[in-house]
């Protein structure tokens, strides 16, 4: 969350990714001046462990500047959907409380690679 470039929104996220074999990977947001350019900490993050090559996830730890504990954002979402559908999702506030939910949760009904299927 330290790392982040939010200039514009002055709302600084941090993320960290688990991986099914314990490694953890980080992400911050990343805004730009064009504001759909920024990308959010959880994207940046999975983006990292694909990378590295990790494509089975068990848990997301999302951290904010806000007072309260804020969820991903449906771009998220749907993003960590494609690999960790049943992911578990803890999210801190600034104020110390944390609050917690499964990705199945946070998104119901998701648009998956089945939906993609036709006759
Ligand atoms: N942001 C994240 O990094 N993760 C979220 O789940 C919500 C929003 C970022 C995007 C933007 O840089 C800033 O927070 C304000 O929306």
């Amino acid at each position: 969350m330290k790392k982040a470039f939010a200039p514009y929104s002055n709302f600084r996220v941090g993320a960290a990714l688990l991986a099914a074999d314990g490694s953890v990977f980080a992400g911050c947001n990343v805004e730009n001046a064009s504001f759909p350019a920024g990308s959010c900490a959880e994207r940046n993050a999975l983006g990292a462990a694909i990378l590295a090559g990790q494509q089975e996830f068990t848990e997301l730890v999302v951290v904010t500047e806000a007072d309260t504990p804020t969820p991903p954002c449906g771009i998220c979402r749907q993003a960590l959907v494609e690999f960790a559908p049943s992911l578990a999702v803890t999210s801190f506030g600034a104020l110390g409380t944390s609050a917690a939910w499964s990705l199945t949760e946070l998104l119901p009904s998701p648009f998956t690679g089945q939906s993609l299927k036709h006759a």
